[in-house]
């Protein structure tokens, strides 16, 4: 039996905006401890080793920072706090349930356009 993939990846947007910045951002003073929460979570349930937290960049939803995308399944989490990211751990990660009351309204995340329908549109 090979290597196993991980179950899920869970990427946490680690961008902050400097201070000052009209733009909101997913990292402030209040929030910087969120990604250590995640993985210290993760580690504490035995689970880390088939759900990959991983740091990223700015998403494009800073405007309901902070947020994180959960693999597989394009489930997008906004306004994230210590206590939801728990609860998303223990429902959705190991319970197999979305947290549909913190998941990001879905104007901000509608459906995706195929890569060949964008290029239709495009003229390409
Ligand atoms: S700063 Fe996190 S989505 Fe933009």
């Amino acid at each position: 039996m090979g290597v196993p993939q991980p179950a899920f990846y869970i990427f946490k947007c680690e961008q902050s905006s400097p201070p000052g910045m009209p733009k909101p951002s997913c990292v402030n003073p209040q929030t910087q401890d969120l990604f250590q929460h995640l993985a210290q979570t993760l580690m504490q349930k035995g689970i880390i080793g088939t759900v990959q937290p991983i740091r990223t960049s700015c998403m494009n939803r800073c405007n309901v920072g902070p947020i994180m995308l959960v693999e597989p399944g394009h489930v997008m989490y906004s306004g994230l706090t210590k206590e939801k990211i728990t609860e998303i751990i223990d429902r959705h990660i190991i319970g197999g349930e979305v947290v549909a009351e913190y998941v990001i309204p879905s104007e901000l995340w509608d459906t995706a356009i195929s890569p060949e329908a964008m290029m239709k549109q495009m003229g390409r």
